[in-house]
């Protein structure tokens, strides 16, 4: 008689035959939960690029604001108002303001006000990024929208 120390032998064509029958309803079991989680989307929501830079008053002729939480430069001028990336384009470390324009702390590349490269590995100018007014009249920064160097948006 069997006990706990000394548990029956299963035999080996019922071992396979459980083996089997557990295979199966582990398949079976991931298969009805795949098909549940499919109408699901699995990607994450990414945060809009868009983002409001502030009121037309606070962007006032001849100023110059950094947008820090976004890593943008909004710059107002007589021609309008124009917004530029501060992330560097050789690695994309943020760019801080210096006595000669801009410079990387990373590598050391040096970028003018416009944005040129001065120095350094940077491959490109800085991107001059889209700038909108929305309906309640606040300047509105496109960070995924690269416009060409120098476009200003009217006012
Ligand atoms: Fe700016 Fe390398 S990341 S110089």
């Amino acid at each position: 008689m069997p006990d706990r120390l000394e548990p029956e032998l299963v035999p080996r064509r019922d071992f396979l035959g459980i083996a089997g029958l557990w295979s199966a309803g582990t398949a079976i079991l991931g298969s009805i939960i795949g098909m549940a989680r499919l109408p699901k989307p699995r990607v994450l929501p990414e945060a809009s690029s868009r983002f409001r830079a502030g009121s037309l008053a606070e962007f006032s002729v001849g100023s110059e604001t950094i947008i820090a939480g976004h890593n943008v430069r909004v710059i107002s001028t007589a021609e309008g108002i124009a917004a530029m990336s501060m992330v560097c384009t050789h690695l994309g470390c943020i760019i801080s303001k210096d006595a000669s324009g801009f410079s990387c702390p990373c590598h050391g590349s040096k970028f003018d006000a416009g944005g040129n490269v001065l120095g350094g590995p940077a491959p490109r100018a800085l991107k001059w990024l889209a700038v909108s007014q929305a309906a309640d009249g606040s300047i509105v920064v496109d960070k995924k929208r690269e416009v060409e160097p120098g476009l200003f948006y009217q006012v």
